[in-house]
């Protein structure tokens, strides 16, 4: 085994993974033999390349070996677990930890590495837990979680990066708005923040306010641009309000301007961290504005560019990483997620819808060739995240590239209504792209079991009919509420509720179609539910205390995933603001400083 081997990072949602390599169907023998031979690493002989896949709601990362695809392990983090002795016992400082900063589940989405001179230097791994505002990081000799923090101020922890070239900060994104002064009471439209943390103290220094819904995050190569994909400026509330403007953002925070500020003493200090607005401190943030509901931001290996991904829209926005201004928007397919890059001047962007990573190259685009697009290869099925070897940094290996497929439908064995995710190792050494091996399998014959696995659920007598969601008072502390899911909203899709409410929620996905599955997961509540197709649950949790809380879709379901996702208000015993206040207040769509819209509305 090499020394210092590169680090794959890889995003995903996986909770079950298996090595077992399916045989494609339609190649031939011998394409299939040259596949096999270039993933097989022989009993004894190890993998080239570390694969670190975040788990999702499983709170974890799995190890994988690259190119083998075998999970070597798994790193329980925002979850117990048995199996390694992990936060199991109340002394346990990581359960502490847990309890401590929003209960004993997770839900992980972006590993991040640290990083000396541009590469990951292989001391540290950060990750992100979306449902309760944390970040954790992960000793990487011993490959244990040795911190867990919540971020003050923040609701939604989505998108991390490290600021490169030497770690300066860690970078979280606050995916959902809150009340800009931190009162429930406050029906105006909701802001959100990016945090800067210490990676060593893992203490928040600052944090910068982003109107929007802050998701993905990279660095510049050098150090100055924290870039994160930014959607809903509409400051909606709703997911029509979320998708109602032309164009959003890619927001750029000047870090050297940003820290300059702080220093000066222009942050508003809550919660022990001061946030800069940037309405009064110029300079900090620059909005650069990109098709609607964009997804993915890449910055290239040379730090040149940084590349926005459409998601609704078939381009990928790239933009001068010094200037910050864009130099072209060239077409790619159908909802573009995220990029990642050769050590040969390529792109390669994951497209969900049309199940595809197409090869592109970054200087054609730039220059306005119309031959740029090199190469397409099938996918199984709608891609999210993607990573070749060393994509996040300044020399990829240009090797190896693994896509995370959201859905696996005809690939292996039926399991029940709901399918493992797919991902799958494609070969970039060459001009076109090789499909080499799939991995998420027990032994019985398929014959035997295959008719009996049920694709959906029957639903129960007493399942939530479209069209019977309602919230009722039963009693001075009681409410409950009957909703339904389908891609992709939540129905209804606000809940008022007051502190000291138990909330009784039966919930229904009325979706009929087999591994449509749908989650409602809960910030600060420790509660998290999965809904097959024609599932129904019902649970009931205390209101907790005053403020917003947004209920959002754990499991990938079509472009709209991000913005399936709702809010429970929870005021205050005493609040005398009236239900017609907050209806008014989520309606809110005003213009938006700094980014021209076409002002069309739906
Ligand atoms: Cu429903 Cu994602």
């Amino acid at each position: 085994m090499k020394r210092h081997p590169l680090l794959l990072v890889a995003a995903s949602v996986i909770a079950t993974l298996a090595i077992v390599h399916t045989t494609g169907c339609g190649a031939t023998r011998s394409a299939r033999s040259l596949a096999a031979d270039k993933v097989y690493v022989a009993p004894g002989e190890l993998d080239k390349y570390y694969g670190f896949l975040s788990g999702g709601q499983s709170g974890s990362v799995f190890v994988v070996g690259i190119p083998s695809g075998r999970l070597i392990r798994e790193i329980p983090i925002f979850e117990p677990r048995a199996a390694y002795g992990y936060a199991m016992h109340e002394t346990d400082p990581r359960r502490q930890e847990l309890v401590a900063t929003g209960g004993t589940w997770g839900d992980t989405h972006h590993p991040v590495l640290s990083e000396t001179d541009g590469m990951p230097n292989g001391k540290y791994l950060w990750i992100n837990d979306l449902a309760n505002g944390r970040l954790a990081r992960v000793r990487l000799d011993y490959f244990e979680a040795d911190r867990i923090v919540k971020i003050p101020n923040l609701q939604g922890a989505h998108g991390i990066a490290v600021v490169s070239p030497n770690t300066k900060y860690i970078v979280v994104n606050g995916e959902f708005e809150q009340p800009t002064d931190g009162l429930v009471t406050n029906p105006a439209p909701y802001t959100s923040v990016v945090a800067f943390v210490d990676p060593d103290s893992m203490v928040v220094k600052f944090q910068v306010r982003v109107n929007g819904n802050i998701d993905i995050a990279d660095t510049s190569k050098d150090g100055r641009f924290a870039f994160s994909t930014v959607y809903n400026l509409e400051q909606g509330k709703t997911m029509g309000g979320m998708i109602q403007f032309d164009r959003d953002a890619v927001a750029a925070i000047d870090i050297p301007a940003a820290e300059k500020a702080v220093a000066a003493g222009k942050g508003v200090v809550r919660n022990g961290v001061p946030i800069l607005d940037p309405a009064e401190n110029a300079g900090v943030l620059t909005l650069i504005p990109v098709p609607k509901n964009p997804h993915g931001i890449n910055v290239t290996p040379d730090g040149r560019y940084a590349i926005a991904s459409g998601k609704l829209s078939p381009t990928v926005t790239i933009i001068d990483a010094h200037t910050l201004k864009i130099v072209a928007e060239p077409e790619v397919g159908l909802g573009p997620l995220h990029t990642t890059f050769d050590d040969r001047g390529n792109a390669f962007t994951s497209l969900f819808l049309d199940s595809q990573v197409v090869k592109w190259n970054i200087d054609k685009a730039v220059s306005g060739a119309s031959d740029y697009i090199v190469d397409r290869i099938n996918v199984h099925y709608n891609i999210g995240h993607l990573q070749a070897v060393g994509g996040d940094h300044m020399h990829p290996s240009g090797d190896y590239l693994l896509a995370l497929n959201k859905l696996s439908k005809d690939q292996y064995v039926a399991v029940g209504p709901d399918l493992p995710e797919n991902q799958e190792i494609i070969d970039i050494s060459g001009e076109k792209m090789k499909m080499l091996a799939s991995f998420p399998t027990t032994f019985m014959s398929a014959a035997v079991l295959k008719p009996l696995v049920k694709q959906t659920y029957t639903p129960a007598a007493d399942a939530v009919q479209a069209g019977q969601e309602r919230v009722v008072r039963t009693g001075p502390h009681a409410v409950t509420v009957d909703m339904t899911l389908i891609r992709s909203a939540y129905t209804p899709e606000t809940l008022e509720v007051k502190e000291g409410d138990q909330v009784t929620l039966k919930v229904t996905n009325v979706e009929t179609i087999r591994d449509m599955i749908h989650g409602f997961a809960l910030p600060d509540h420790n509660l998290n539910i999965a809904l097959p197709p024609g599932y129904t649950k019902t649970l009931t949790f205390d209101a907790g205390k005053p403020g917003v809380y947004w209920f959002y879709c754990t499991n990938f379901c079509s472009a709209l995933h991000l913005e399936m996702r709702g809010r429970m208000i929870v005021q205050p015993k005493d609040s005398t603001v009236t239900l017609t206040d907050w209806h008014a207040a989520a309606n809110i769509t005003g213009p938006v400083p700094g980014v021209p819209s076409t002002g069309d509305k739906q």
